[in-house]
Protein backbone atom coordinates (compact mmCIF):
# COMPACT_ATOMS: atom_id res chain seq x y z
CA UNK A 1 0.00 0.00 0.00
CA UNK A 2 1.34 3.40 -0.67
CA UNK A 3 1.12 6.67 1.11
CA UNK A 4 0.49 10.06 -0.37
CA UNK A 5 2.94 12.56 0.19
CA UNK A 6 2.84 16.18 -0.71
CA UNK A 7 4.82 16.59 -4.01
CA UNK A 8 4.54 20.79 -4.48
CA UNK A 9 2.05 23.40 -3.04
CA UNK A 10 1.11 26.92 -4.51
CA UNK A 11 -0.69 29.80 -4.05
CA UNK A 12 -2.15 32.64 -5.46
CA UNK A 13 -2.95 36.07 -4.12
CA UNK A 14 -4.65 38.59 -5.97
CA UNK A 15 -2.95 42.09 -6.09
CA UNK A 16 -5.82 44.40 -4.48
CA UNK A 17 -4.83 44.45 -1.44
CA UNK A 18 -8.14 45.92 0.78
CA UNK A 19 -6.94 47.31 4.74
CA UNK A 20 -9.54 47.35 7.03
CA UNK A 21 -9.36 51.37 6.97
CA UNK A 22 -10.70 50.85 3.52
CA UNK A 23 -13.72 48.66 4.58
CA UNK A 24 -14.44 51.91 6.33
CA UNK A 25 -15.37 53.37 3.16
CA UNK A 26 -18.15 50.92 2.69
CA UNK A 27 -19.55 50.19 6.12
CA UNK A 28 -19.75 51.03 9.47
CA UNK A 29 -16.80 49.27 11.01
CA UNK A 30 -13.30 50.09 12.09
CA UNK A 31 -9.82 49.25 12.29
CA UNK A 32 -9.77 48.67 15.87
CA UNK A 33 -12.98 46.26 16.14
CA UNK A 34 -11.48 44.29 13.33
CA UNK A 35 -8.39 43.49 14.63
CA UNK A 36 -9.26 43.08 18.12
CA UNK A 37 -11.99 40.43 17.07
CA UNK A 38 -10.36 38.78 14.35
CA UNK A 39 -6.61 39.80 14.33
CA UNK A 40 -7.06 40.66 10.84
CA UNK A 41 -4.98 43.77 9.20
CA UNK A 42 -5.72 43.27 5.10
CA UNK A 43 -7.39 41.02 2.60
CA UNK A 44 -6.81 40.67 -0.93
CA UNK A 45 -9.92 40.93 -3.45
CA UNK A 46 -9.92 39.81 -6.51
CA UNK A 47 -10.07 41.30 -9.85
CA UNK A 48 -13.85 42.46 -10.34
CA UNK A 49 -13.94 41.51 -14.27
CA UNK A 50 -10.50 39.48 -15.15
CA UNK A 51 -10.30 36.85 -11.85
CA UNK A 52 -12.03 34.02 -11.27
CA UNK A 53 -11.99 31.33 -8.73
CA UNK A 54 -10.82 29.14 -11.55
CA UNK A 55 -8.34 31.43 -12.86
CA UNK A 56 -6.70 31.92 -9.07
CA UNK A 57 -6.80 28.15 -8.67
CA UNK A 58 -4.79 27.52 -12.45
CA UNK A 59 -2.13 30.22 -10.80
CA UNK A 60 -1.99 28.28 -7.86
CA UNK A 61 -2.03 24.85 -9.44
CA UNK A 62 0.95 26.07 -11.65
CA UNK A 63 2.80 26.43 -9.08
CA UNK A 64 2.10 23.47 -7.23
CA UNK A 65 2.53 21.48 -10.34
CA UNK A 66 6.03 23.14 -11.49
CA UNK A 67 7.39 22.50 -7.64
CA UNK A 68 6.46 18.89 -8.18
CA UNK A 69 8.30 18.71 -11.14
CA UNK A 70 5.10 17.76 -13.66
CA UNK A 71 3.29 19.25 -16.53
CA UNK A 72 -0.51 19.62 -16.35
CA UNK A 73 -0.78 16.77 -18.75
CA UNK A 74 1.09 14.35 -15.97
CA UNK A 75 -2.18 15.06 -13.62
CA UNK A 76 -4.73 12.14 -13.52
CA UNK A 77 -7.56 13.33 -11.19
CA UNK A 78 -8.43 16.86 -10.02
CA UNK A 79 -10.18 17.62 -6.44
CA UNK A 80 -11.68 21.13 -6.52
CA UNK A 81 -12.52 22.74 -3.19
CA UNK A 82 -14.75 25.78 -3.21
CA UNK A 83 -17.85 27.47 -2.29
CA UNK A 84 -17.68 30.57 -4.34
CA UNK A 85 -17.38 28.54 -7.73
CA UNK A 86 -17.63 30.52 -11.24
CA UNK A 87 -21.18 29.02 -11.93
CA UNK A 88 -23.74 27.06 -10.03
CA UNK A 89 -23.21 24.50 -11.74
CA UNK A 90 -20.59 22.90 -13.36
CA UNK A 91 -18.18 23.01 -10.74
CA UNK A 92 -14.58 24.86 -11.01
CA UNK A 93 -12.84 20.90 -11.72
CA UNK A 94 -13.58 20.55 -15.47
CA UNK A 95 -12.96 24.66 -15.86
CA UNK A 96 -9.54 23.90 -14.74
CA UNK A 97 -9.06 20.94 -16.73
CA UNK A 98 -9.95 22.72 -20.06
CA UNK A 99 -8.14 26.09 -19.56
CA UNK A 100 -5.17 23.80 -18.55
CA UNK A 101 -5.09 21.64 -21.85
CA UNK A 102 -5.46 18.61 -19.27
CA UNK A 103 -6.48 15.02 -20.60
CA UNK A 104 -10.02 13.69 -20.17
CA UNK A 105 -9.53 13.03 -16.84
CA UNK A 106 -11.95 13.14 -13.56
CA UNK A 107 -12.68 16.47 -12.33
CA UNK A 108 -14.35 16.27 -8.71
CA UNK A 109 -15.85 19.34 -6.98
CA UNK A 110 -16.24 19.49 -3.28
CA UNK A 111 -18.66 21.66 -0.98
CA UNK A 112 -17.32 21.80 2.58
CA UNK A 113 -16.55 25.72 2.75
CA UNK A 114 -13.85 25.81 5.38
CA UNK A 115 -13.14 22.00 5.78
CA UNK A 116 -13.63 22.05 1.97
CA UNK A 117 -9.68 21.68 1.07
CA UNK A 118 -8.97 18.64 3.90
CA UNK A 119 -11.59 16.86 2.76
CA UNK A 120 -10.14 17.22 -0.49
CA UNK A 121 -7.27 16.31 0.26
CA UNK A 122 -8.46 13.03 1.87
CA UNK A 123 -10.29 11.88 -1.03
CA UNK A 124 -6.95 12.69 -2.85
CA UNK A 125 -5.48 10.77 -0.63
CA UNK A 126 -7.69 7.17 -0.97
CA UNK A 127 -6.91 7.49 -4.74
CA UNK A 128 -3.41 7.58 -4.39
CA UNK A 129 -3.41 4.76 -1.54
CA UNK A 130 -5.27 2.30 -3.49
CA UNK A 131 -2.88 3.09 -6.26
CA UNK A 132 -5.54 4.15 -8.49
CA UNK A 133 -3.58 7.69 -9.58
CA UNK A 134 -0.17 9.06 -9.17
CA UNK A 135 -0.44 12.47 -9.49
CA UNK A 136 -3.40 13.83 -8.12
CA UNK A 137 -3.80 17.99 -7.96
CA UNK A 138 -6.39 19.42 -4.77
CA UNK A 139 -7.17 22.69 -4.96
CA UNK A 140 -8.71 25.19 -2.90
CA UNK A 141 -9.70 28.73 -4.00
CA UNK A 142 -11.84 31.63 -3.02
CA UNK A 143 -13.71 34.43 -5.09
CA UNK A 144 -15.64 35.75 -1.68
CA UNK A 145 -15.69 39.13 -3.11
CA UNK A 146 -18.40 39.12 -5.56
CA UNK A 147 -21.30 37.97 -3.64
CA UNK A 148 -20.62 39.31 -0.04
CA UNK A 149 -22.36 42.29 0.82
CA UNK A 150 -20.77 45.52 1.96
CA UNK A 151 -23.11 46.85 3.65
CA UNK A 152 -23.32 47.44 7.31
CA UNK A 153 -26.05 45.25 7.93
CA UNK A 154 -23.17 41.97 6.92
CA UNK A 155 -20.37 43.57 8.63
CA UNK A 156 -19.48 40.61 10.62
CA UNK A 157 -18.71 38.56 7.25
CA UNK A 158 -17.28 40.89 4.85
CA UNK A 159 -14.94 41.90 7.05
CA UNK A 160 -13.15 38.57 7.54
CA UNK A 161 -13.55 36.77 4.53
CA UNK A 162 -10.99 37.48 1.83
CA UNK A 163 -9.96 35.89 -2.05
CA UNK A 164 -7.10 33.58 -3.16
CA UNK A 165 -6.19 30.18 -3.85
CA UNK A 166 -3.81 27.29 -3.16
CA UNK A 167 -3.07 23.48 -4.52
CA UNK A 168 -1.09 20.93 -3.78
CA UNK A 169 0.07 17.88 -6.07
CA UNK A 170 -0.13 14.50 -4.13
CA UNK A 171 1.86 11.33 -5.08
CA UNK A 172 2.53 7.55 -3.79
CA UNK A 173 5.51 7.29 -1.37
CA UNK A 174 6.83 4.09 -0.64
CA UNK A 175 9.19 6.01 2.28
CA UNK A 176 7.84 3.91 5.78
CA UNK A 177 5.99 6.77 7.96
CA UNK A 178 6.28 9.46 5.60
CA UNK A 179 2.84 11.94 3.71
CA UNK A 180 -0.40 11.67 4.97
CA UNK A 181 -0.18 9.89 8.15
CA UNK A 182 -4.36 9.97 8.84
CA UNK A 183 -7.32 12.29 8.11
CA UNK A 184 -10.43 12.17 9.96
CA UNK A 185 -13.56 14.26 8.67
CA UNK A 186 -16.22 15.20 10.33
CA UNK A 187 -19.98 16.61 10.21
CA UNK A 188 -22.88 17.90 12.39
CA UNK A 189 -25.65 19.34 10.53
CA UNK A 190 -27.90 20.30 13.54
CA UNK A 191 -26.27 23.97 12.86
CA UNK A 192 -26.21 23.75 8.89
CA UNK A 193 -27.97 27.10 8.75
CA UNK A 194 -25.76 29.12 11.49
CA UNK A 195 -23.14 29.78 8.19
CA UNK A 196 -25.03 29.87 5.08
CA UNK A 197 -25.83 30.97 1.67
CA UNK A 198 -29.65 29.90 1.69
CA UNK A 199 -30.61 31.91 -1.65
CA UNK A 200 -30.46 30.66 -4.58
CA UNK A 201 -31.73 26.99 -3.43
CA UNK A 202 -34.13 24.48 -3.41
CA UNK A 203 -35.77 24.67 -0.30
CA UNK A 204 -36.88 28.06 -1.41
CA UNK A 205 -40.32 26.29 -3.07
CA UNK A 206 -41.43 25.96 0.83
CA UNK A 207 -41.97 29.53 0.90
CA UNK A 208 -44.90 29.01 -2.39
CA UNK A 209 -48.94 29.17 -1.49
CA UNK A 210 -49.31 25.16 -1.44
CA UNK A 211 -52.23 26.11 -3.68
CA UNK A 212 -50.97 27.96 -6.78
CA UNK A 213 -53.09 30.72 -7.65
CA UNK A 214 -51.78 30.37 -11.23
CA UNK A 215 -51.62 26.68 -12.92
CA UNK A 216 -48.09 28.25 -14.67
CA UNK A 217 -47.05 27.88 -11.09
CA UNK A 218 -47.44 24.68 -10.41
CA UNK A 219 -43.87 24.06 -11.31
CA UNK A 220 -40.83 25.62 -10.97
CA UNK A 221 -39.63 27.70 -7.77
CA UNK A 222 -38.45 30.79 -6.41
CA UNK A 223 -35.22 30.49 -7.49
CA UNK A 224 -34.05 34.05 -6.62
CA UNK A 225 -36.42 37.23 -6.26
CA UNK A 226 -35.29 40.99 -6.61
CA UNK A 227 -36.73 41.44 -3.32
CA UNK A 228 -34.02 39.13 -2.11
CA UNK A 229 -31.08 40.29 -4.01
CA UNK A 230 -32.29 43.86 -2.48
CA UNK A 231 -33.23 42.78 1.25
CA UNK A 232 -29.75 41.02 1.57
CA UNK A 233 -31.10 37.38 2.14
CA UNK A 234 -29.19 35.83 -0.84
CA UNK A 235 -26.07 36.64 0.87
CA UNK A 236 -23.99 34.89 3.17
CA UNK A 237 -25.54 34.82 6.68
CA UNK A 238 -23.24 34.12 9.90
CA UNK A 239 -24.22 33.82 13.79
CA UNK A 240 -20.46 34.45 14.68
CA UNK A 241 -20.78 33.22 18.29
CA UNK A 242 -22.40 30.32 17.48
CA UNK A 243 -19.78 29.58 15.07
CA UNK A 244 -17.21 30.53 17.56
CA UNK A 245 -18.26 28.46 20.45
CA UNK A 246 -18.35 25.44 18.49
CA UNK A 247 -14.65 26.06 16.23
CA UNK A 248 -12.75 26.33 20.18
CA UNK A 249 -14.37 22.82 20.65
CA UNK A 250 -14.07 20.78 17.52
CA UNK A 251 -10.64 22.50 16.58
CA UNK A 252 -8.76 20.88 19.26
CA UNK A 253 -10.59 17.75 19.29
CA UNK A 254 -9.97 16.63 15.70
CA UNK A 255 -5.87 17.75 16.20
CA UNK A 256 -6.11 15.16 19.35
CA UNK A 257 -7.80 12.77 17.28
CA UNK A 258 -5.54 12.83 14.59
CA UNK A 259 -2.14 12.64 16.78
CA UNK A 260 -4.02 9.81 19.06
CA UNK A 261 -4.38 7.53 15.86
CA UNK A 262 -0.99 7.81 15.62
CA UNK A 263 0.19 7.10 19.11
CA UNK A 264 1.86 10.37 18.70
CA UNK A 265 1.22 13.50 20.91
CA UNK A 266 1.12 17.57 20.96
CA UNK A 267 5.01 17.67 21.95
CA UNK A 268 5.22 15.68 18.87
CA UNK A 269 3.97 18.49 16.49
CA UNK A 270 6.52 20.62 14.59
CA UNK A 271 3.50 22.51 12.85
CA UNK A 272 -0.05 23.17 13.20
CA UNK A 273 -1.82 24.52 10.10
CA UNK A 274 -5.11 25.14 10.87
CA UNK A 275 -8.09 26.82 9.28
CA UNK A 276 -7.16 30.38 9.21
CA UNK A 277 -11.26 31.19 10.76
CA UNK A 278 -10.11 34.14 13.39
CA UNK A 279 -7.04 34.71 14.84
CA UNK A 280 -8.50 34.55 18.52
CA UNK A 281 -10.27 31.22 17.40
CA UNK A 282 -6.74 29.92 16.76
CA UNK A 283 -4.94 31.44 19.81
CA UNK A 284 -7.89 29.53 22.00
CA UNK A 285 -6.45 26.66 20.73
CA UNK A 286 -2.89 26.66 20.76
CA UNK A 287 -3.71 27.64 24.54
CA UNK A 288 -6.11 24.57 24.88
CA UNK A 289 -3.54 22.16 23.18
CA UNK A 290 -0.92 23.74 25.36
CA UNK A 291 1.61 24.88 21.83
CA UNK A 292 4.24 26.82 21.78
CA UNK A 293 4.10 30.14 18.97
CA UNK A 294 6.77 28.41 16.95
CA UNK A 295 4.16 25.30 16.68
CA UNK A 296 1.37 27.44 15.11
CA UNK A 297 1.22 28.78 12.27
CA UNK A 298 -0.87 31.55 11.30
CA UNK A 299 -1.37 34.71 8.28
CA UNK A 300 -4.83 35.37 8.84
CA UNK A 301 -3.43 39.20 9.47
CA UNK A 302 -2.30 39.21 6.08
CA UNK A 303 -5.42 37.32 4.23
CA UNK A 304 -8.64 37.49 6.07
CA UNK A 305 -10.39 33.93 6.02
CA UNK A 306 -10.20 32.79 2.67
CA UNK A 307 -12.38 29.86 3.43
CA UNK A 308 -11.40 26.54 0.89
CA UNK A 309 -7.73 28.36 0.25
CA UNK A 310 -6.87 29.04 3.61
CA UNK A 311 -4.88 25.97 4.45
CA UNK A 312 -2.99 25.61 1.67
CA UNK A 313 -2.00 29.30 1.48
CA UNK A 314 -0.94 28.78 4.71
CA UNK A 315 0.54 25.24 4.13
CA UNK A 316 2.67 27.06 1.49
CA UNK A 317 3.90 30.30 3.03
CA UNK A 318 5.28 28.08 6.08
CA UNK A 319 7.29 26.06 3.72
CA UNK A 320 8.41 29.31 1.89
CA UNK A 321 9.82 30.73 4.95
CA UNK A 322 11.54 27.35 5.81
CA UNK A 323 9.20 26.19 9.09
CA UNK A 324 8.43 23.05 7.34
CA UNK A 325 11.32 20.68 6.93
CA UNK A 326 11.71 17.25 5.83
CA UNK A 327 10.84 14.85 8.46
CA UNK A 328 8.49 17.26 10.36
CA UNK A 329 5.19 16.31 11.98
CA UNK A 330 2.42 18.67 10.31
CA UNK A 331 -1.40 19.03 11.61
CA UNK A 332 -3.91 20.23 8.90
CA UNK A 333 -7.02 21.55 10.98
CA UNK A 334 -10.41 22.90 9.75
CA UNK A 335 -13.77 23.74 10.67
CA UNK A 336 -16.47 25.27 9.12
CA UNK A 337 -19.65 25.96 8.01
CA UNK A 338 -22.19 22.48 7.97
CA UNK A 339 -21.12 22.37 10.66
CA UNK A 340 -17.95 20.58 9.19
CA UNK A 341 -14.57 20.01 10.81
CA UNK A 342 -11.46 17.74 9.79
CA UNK A 343 -7.54 16.88 10.20
CA UNK A 344 -4.58 15.42 8.51
CA UNK A 345 -1.49 14.56 9.80
CA UNK A 346 1.37 14.78 8.04
CA UNK A 347 4.97 13.68 8.23
CA UNK A 348 6.48 15.65 5.51
O1 LIG B 1 -14.24 29.77 9.06
C1 LIG B 1 -15.37 29.60 9.83
C2 LIG B 1 -16.15 30.80 9.57
N1 LIG B 1 -16.40 31.76 10.56
C3 LIG B 1 -15.79 31.92 11.75
O2 LIG B 1 -14.93 31.24 12.18
C4 LIG B 1 -16.29 33.09 12.55
C5 LIG B 1 -16.42 32.81 14.00
N2 LIG B 1 -16.93 33.95 14.70
C6 LIG B 1 -16.19 35.08 14.87
O3 LIG B 1 -15.06 35.12 14.44
C7 LIG B 1 -16.80 36.23 15.64
O4 LIG B 1 -18.07 35.85 16.12
C8 LIG B 1 -16.93 37.53 14.78
C9 LIG B 1 -15.56 38.12 14.55
C10 LIG B 1 -17.64 37.24 13.49
C11 LIG B 1 -17.76 38.57 15.53
O5 LIG B 1 -17.19 38.85 16.77
P1 LIG B 1 -18.09 38.81 18.09
O6 LIG B 1 -17.23 39.21 19.19
O7 LIG B 1 -18.73 37.44 18.17
O8 LIG B 1 -19.15 39.92 17.80
P2 LIG B 1 -20.76 39.85 17.72
O9 LIG B 1 -21.19 39.27 16.44
O10 LIG B 1 -21.27 39.26 18.99
O11 LIG B 1 -21.11 41.39 17.72
C12 LIG B 1 -20.71 42.26 18.79
C13 LIG B 1 -20.97 43.69 18.38
C14 LIG B 1 -22.38 43.91 17.83
O12 LIG B 1 -22.81 45.19 18.25
P3 LIG B 1 -23.79 45.35 19.51
O13 LIG B 1 -25.04 44.59 19.17
O14 LIG B 1 -23.06 44.77 20.68
O15 LIG B 1 -23.98 46.82 19.59
C15 LIG B 1 -22.16 43.94 16.34
O16 LIG B 1 -23.14 44.71 15.67
O17 LIG B 1 -20.07 44.09 17.34
C16 LIG B 1 -20.81 44.62 16.24
N3 LIG B 1 -20.11 44.33 15.01
C17 LIG B 1 -19.21 45.17 14.46
N4 LIG B 1 -18.77 46.38 14.82
C18 LIG B 1 -17.86 46.95 14.03
C19 LIG B 1 -20.19 43.19 14.26
N5 LIG B 1 -19.36 43.29 13.21
C20 LIG B 1 -18.74 44.49 13.31
C21 LIG B 1 -17.78 45.16 12.52
N6 LIG B 1 -17.37 46.39 12.92
N7 LIG B 1 -17.26 44.60 11.42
Amino acid sequence: MYQSKIAGAGYYVPQHVYTNQDLTRFMDTSDEWIQERTGIRERRFADRHGETTTTMGIEAAKMALERAGITAQDVDFIVFATLSPDYYFPGCGVLLQREMGMGEIGALDVRNQCSGFVYALSVADQFIKTGMYKNVLVVGSEKHSFAMDFETRSRNISVIFGDGAGAVVLQPTTETGKGILSTHLHSDGTDAESLAMYYPGSHANKWLPEKPPFPEQELGGLFLTTEQLENGEARPYMDGPAVFKKAIVKFPEVIREALAANNLTTQDLDLLIPHQANLRISQYVQQTLGLRDDQVFNNIQKYGNTTAASVPIALCEAWEEGKIRDGDLICLAAFGSGFTWASALIRY
